[in-house]
């Protein structure tokens, strides 16, 4: 429908009349259901929405929410600086694993159940069966302040096993040994990969995960990067990231020992290309706490080896998103799948070791970068297009206990965590499983 752009007499009347219309509208749907999400209201200068057919669109729950956070003009309330919060959702909830894809975490973080009344509704309670200071937490409702869904409190008392709403695991578990509630989730947290925890002895009473795994009911990865628009993804930087560099692969590294051979695959590398050791397994030093240090990295190198010390399924630390991601410096990466850093790191941010046979070939193509400029600078397009959130654990964990309660649990938790194919000895490239 085309529309000159000139307002008549009767298109003005028109659009006075529809403007009343919808201040009601709106005004009556605020009371009911808004908090501060805002629906496309026509604008002075949009004059196609003057004379609609239909009403124009409010907040549709069915609409996924991160297409919903890509067409609105404000940032949602977890990005620094953001300030729209959510409404109630309706329709099913996407919180857990089987329900939709993905890691759910934003999903979580924009959930508010559509019976959720604030203070009216009843508070949920946490225990910490492990105790408060391994999480950093106090006991009460601090935690949740700032949530659109806060109504919770965490307590480390061990006699509130039989009427908790959650008990929460962090690593170890013991089993409390009281009567167990219907409703009552118990919750297991592992925050190192699966060679660094203990298997669970009784590996059938779990009823929802929280690791860093993408498949975990609450996922608490080490660092999570989120787009603005999830659209714009690459954008022109205005610097030259090769500028005054003058070496070429650094590493810090002080567990020589690693299960993924990086130590070996490092000093296999650097036949081929100059790689600089810091730390207890090479010759130079650089204290950890020297900011120095970074500023080292982003200065002088071009590369930087962000090596976990395990090949696990989404086994992703601050080695990729500190030390290399944060600096301007370009990591090379060994740890997760291909498949995994693809998801979960912005668009053409890192270069895989397993792109290439071995360390010989990767030599061969940090040289064509180290010579092309162009090349280089367009591993650094993604800086700019987002942002590394808080991902509110106790928030989100907050909103699903409130959630309409679905009986979950895992049969063998164990199996879930360090079953075959969940790690690897090799490189994911010549594991033996696919
Ligand atoms: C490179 O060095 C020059 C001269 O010291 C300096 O002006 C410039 O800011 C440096 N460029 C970068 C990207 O650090
Ligand atoms: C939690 O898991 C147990 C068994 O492990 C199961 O009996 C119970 O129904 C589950 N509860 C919820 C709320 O999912």
């Amino acid at each position: 429908m085309k529309m000159p752009p000139r307002l008549s007499a009767r298109r003005l009347c028109l659009a006075i009349f529809f403007f009343g219309g919808v201040t009601v509208l709106v005004t009556l749907h605020h009371r009911m259901t808004w908090s501060s999400t805002k629906s496309r209201i026509p604008s002075e200068d949009d004059d196609e929405t003057l004379i609609p057919t239909t009403l124009p669109p409010v907040p549709l729950a069915e609409e996924h929410v991160t297409e919903q956070l890509s067409k609105s003009a404000e940032k949602a309330w977890f990005f620094n600086g953001g300030t729209e919060f959510p409404t109630a959702s309706k329709g099913l909830p996407r919180l857990f694993p089987d329900q939709t894809d993905g890691d759910r975490v934003i999903d979580q973080l924009m959930y508010v159940p559509e019976d959720y009344k604030g203070f009216d509704s009843p508070e949920k309670v946490i225990l910490a069966y492990n105790g408060l200071g391994a999480w950093g937490q106090k006991s009460g409702s601090g935690s949740f302040h700032g949530c659109p869904v806060n109504r919770c409190s965490l307590s480390d008392d061990r006699s509130k096993a039989a009427d908790a709403d959650a008990i929460l695991y962090k690593d170890h578990f013991i089993h409390p040994s009281v009567p167990r509630p219907a409703n009552q989730v118990w919750i297991m947290y592992f925050l190192e990969c699966p060679y660094h925890t203990q298997s669970i002895k009784f590996p059938d009473v779990i009823n929802w995960t929280a690791t860093y795994r993408r498949d975990s009911d609450l996922v608490a990865p080490y660092e999570r990067w989120t787009y603005f628009d999830t659209q714009v993804r690459q954008k022109m930087q205005n610097r030259d990231y090769s500028a005054n560099k003058t070496k070429k692969v650094a590493w810090f590294v002080s567990n020589c020992g690693a299960r993924n051979g990086r130590l070996a695959y490092a000093r296999e590398l650097s036949k081929y290309i100059s790689v600089d050791i810091y730390g207890s397994c090479g010759p130079l030093k650089c204290p950890r706490s020297d900011k120095k240090c970074f500023e080292l990295l982003d200065r002088d190198y071009k590369f930087y080896l962000a090596f976990e010390n395990s090949n696990c399924r989404d086994y992703i630390t601050e080695k990729f998103y500190v030390n290399g991601l944060g600096q301007n410096v370009l990591p090379i990466v060994m740890g997760a799948r291909p498949e995994d850093y693809q998801r979960s790191a912005p668009e053409g941010s890192y270069i895989h070791v397993d792109e290439f046979a071995g360390p010989a070939e990767l030599a061969a193509y940090l040289h064509r970068l180290d010579k092309d400029n162009t090349l280089y600078n367009s591993y650094f397009k993604w800086k700019g297009t987002g942002q590394f959130i808080n991902t509110y654990f106790w928030c989100r964990l907050c909103a699903m206990l409130h959630a309409p309660r679905v009986h979950r649990h895992y049969e063998d938790v164990n199996d879930w965590w360090r079953g075959p194919g969940v790690c690897s000895a090799k490189s994911w490239r010549n594991a033996d499983f696919a």
